[in-house]
This record gives C-alpha cells, structure tokens and sequence, in this order.
C-alpha cells in the first residue's frame, strides 16, 4: 500500500457531508481500490456551527480555507464550496502549490476552465471535476476516456434536475409553475433563490463544460444562449400533451459547421417517443452523438449529496491511482485556452414552436400567420385557444408548429410580434429537437 493521499476539503455543506459520509460507510472498499489511501486531513467550511448529518473529528476543522490550500500536509484539495469566488482563487493557489484539485464547480469552471486547467497541466497536476456535470452521470469521464476516439457531433440532454422536477409537476400532477417551484424548494432541491436552476444558469455552465470537452474550444458560460423556464404555464404543457410533446428543459451543444458551435438552454417540445422524454422527476439524460460511436444515451441522478459524493470519490480514486507508481497517463482532452469557435444559438432541430397571447380579435391569427409567412418561416400547424385563468375571456392562446426554419428568421418573427400592440410581450419560442 502506498503513502496515504492527504485530502483537504474546503466546503462543508451538503455534498461535503455527502462526501465525509460516503468516504466514511465505503470506507473498505475504497482501501481496497485505492493504491494510496483517501485520508481526509483537514476541513474548512465558514459556518462550523451548523448541524450536519456526519460527525467528524472537531480537531479537522477551520474556518481558515487558504491554510487548507497551503498546507504542505495536504496533497489533494477537494473545493465544493461553489460558485466563483472565493473557489477560483483557492483553486488557483491550491494548484499553484502543486496539489490536484477535485471540484463539483460548474460556474467556476464553465468561467474560468481553461485557464485552471492550464495551470494544473503547467505545475503537473490535475484537476478533475466529474461532479460539475450529471450529478452521478459519469459524462466528463465518458467524453475525455472511453468516447474520446470519437468526433463528437453533438450533446443534447436535460442538466437541471430542479427543472426537470418542476416541469414534470406541471405536466404529471397539473401544478402551476409557481406551485411545482414551491415543492422543489420544500424537497430541497430548489433554493430559496431558484433563478440559478429556474433561468437556465446552472444548465448553461453544465453545457459550456461539456462543449469544450467534447469539441476541443474555449467555449465559456457566456457564449451559452439561454432561457429559462419561469414563462411556461399548464397550458402549454396541455397543448403540448395533445400534439404528443412533453415540455423538457434542454441544453444543447452541437457543431453546425466546421468551427462553429451551437449551443443554448432552452425549455423545448421533445416528442413522447424521445429517450429524454422518459427522463422525469429530477433525474438528468444526456445524449451524445458522434462517430464512430453513434448515439448514447446516458440517464441517472444529476443532482444531490451522494451522487455528488460519488463523482468526488470517484474523481480521487482516480487520484489515488494516477499519483501512484502506477500513474496513468494524462487525460486526452483538453480545452485549449483561446481557441475560439463561431458561436451561435442555431441548433438542427425538427421545428419550432411559437406561443404567444393576444387580444386581437378575430383576424389574429392570420395576422400572426402572415408575419410568419413574410418571414419565410413554414407553418405545419396553428393551435388557437381561449387563454386559461384570463377572467376577461378575451386573451387568447395560439401555439405555432413551424418546419425547420432559420434562427434568424425566427428572431425576425419573434422581433415583429413583439411590436404588435394586440399581443402580450411574452411570446416563447420553444425549440423542437431532432431525435435520430
Ligand atoms: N441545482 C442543480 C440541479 C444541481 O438542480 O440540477 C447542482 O448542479
């Protein structure tokens, strides 16, 4: 047996708990796989007082993180404590004193990757972050190991579990938005400010990262086109229902043409017979498409303290192994800091789905059908009904099915029917993904 891998942890909330937990019942079986054993040394966390579902050795603890990135004892910094800073800078430190790092930060990443990655990859470290990404899915693993052979063509999946659970209320058990969001912070997957999950943040930076795995650019959080899914109502799950769709909260990364990413979150009108349509409750599903490989479908828990816990662990497994004598080499994909692809929000998709609200009377519908029409934008079908909850009974709904269209012309339409005083500004687009 090795000498132990000495692990700090800096975040002590509830995936650090998940983590102490899960290193402490698999505590066999990780000294069985672990050519050096996870010993976990320190812990800092701002707030010591609060109750946690672990109980550890008080000596462990600090309010003091920059000691724990500092600290010669330590090999491995396992960050969770979130967001941009302070985790980029102790990240930064704790990778300039030569320590790998084990993250779960998708917003530090989906910002600042590249350039940590550099610097991990300058000093002879890693940084590994299987946990920013799918919970428990083992995703960032499958691209940059057993797929990286592959020219990756695309990635299309559901990476918000809080989403998908307040979707899947509104269309499995009739809530409204505002309802569905209740019990998601209630259960505790939503926080008491939902607009990280509910606007589409948390998914965007899940997709930058993801992106510039699987496509070899800088693609950072910024360059993500996104919509959140705070504007659906149960009608449009309803209207949905009956033309066999289901409202799922969809990020999409794909190559439109060479040098050029597509890549958006976006609630969108999946078919009923798409593998992510199965995908309810907060789970999350992924889809990666490339060659050789073709299509796989990754499904399991995106978010919470133990699959969590188990991407950490298995990310210092890894460690274990690579900071033996029996070092593995370096991972084959990188993100090459400044490599820049065009980007854009286009994706190939079957269609679009336009829903607006008006009060225009009788002639509004041919009004819409023929901004659409001047758009150059194919109709396959119009769904015009009285609007639900308007007491006045005078707004109505119409729902849009396009063919395949250009983006750009959609935002002409979008652009034009927001003009039109007889409709309400809340006019959604939602995308209709093609499913091979
Ligand atoms: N809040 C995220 C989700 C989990 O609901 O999927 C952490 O990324």
């Amino acid at each position: 047996m090795g000498d132990p891998l000495r692990l700090g942890l800096i975040g002590f909330g509830n995936v650090g708990s998940g983590v102490v937990k899960a290193l402490e019942e698999n505590r066999e079986l990780l000294a069985a796989r672990c050519p050096r054993p996870l010993e976990l040394r320190r812990i800092a966390d701002i707030d010591l007082e609060r109750r946690r579902p672990v109980t550890v050795d008080p000596k462990l603890l600090t309010t003091d993180a920059e000691s724990v990135v500092r600290d010669p004892e330590i090999d491995v910094i396992i960050e969770l404590i979130g967001g941009i800073e302070p985790a980029r800078t102790l990240v930064e430190t704790a990778l300039a004193e030569g320590k790998s790092v084990v993250t779960a930060n998708k917003a530090m990443l989906a910002s600042h990757g590249p350039e940590l990655l550099a610097l991990a990859a300058e000093k002879g470290v890693r940084l590994l972050f299987e946990a920013a990404v799918g919970g428990g899915i083992p995703v960032v693993r499958a691209l940059c190991e057993s797929l990286a052979a592959n020219k990756i063509e695309r990635i299309q999946g559901i990476l918000n579990g809080t989403s998908n659970y307040i979707l899947s209320q509104m269309i499995y058990e009739e809530m409204s938005y505002e309802e569905a969001l209740a019990e998601a912070q209630t259960l505790g997957y939503a926080e008491p400010d939902p607009t990280a999950d509910v606007e589409g943040i948390d998914a965007a930076n899940k997709i930058a990262i993801l992106a510039s795995l699987a496509f070899g650019f800088d693609i950072r959080y910024s360059d993500v086109y996104r919509v959140g899914i705070s504007k659906l109502t149960r009608q449009d799950h309803k209207i949905a229902a009956t033309e066999q769709y289901v409202i799922k909260p969809l990020a999409t990364a794909e190559i439109t043409e060479p040098g050029a990413v597509g890549i958006s979150v976006q609630p969108a009108v999946v078919s009923i017979s798409s593998p992510l349509a199965t995908v309810g409750d907060v789970m999350n599903g992924i889809i990666i498409e490339g060659f050789p490989v073709g299509v796989v479908f990754l499904v399991g828990p995106g978010a919470g303290p133990e699959p969590t816990a188990s991407a950490v662990l298995g990310d210092l497994m890894a460690l274990s192994l690579l900071e033996s004598d029996r070092a593995a080499p370096r991972p084959f994909l990188e993100i090459p800091v400044g490599k820049r692809p065009r980007i854009t929000a286009e994706c190939d998709c079957d269609g679009y789905w336009i829903r607006v609200f008006h009060r225009g009377g009788p002639d509004a519908l041919a009004e819409i059908v023929c901004v659409l029409t001047e758009e150059h934008v194919p109709i396959l079908k119009c769904i015009e009904e009285e609007r639900e909850g308007d007491e006045s009974g005078v707004s109505r709904v119409v729902v849009v099915l396009t063919d395949t269209a250009l983006w750009e012309d959609i935002r002409c339409v979008v652009r034009r029917l927001g003009e039109a005083e007889w409709l309400e500004p809340d006019t959604s687009v939602l995308v209709m993904p093609r499913f091979d």
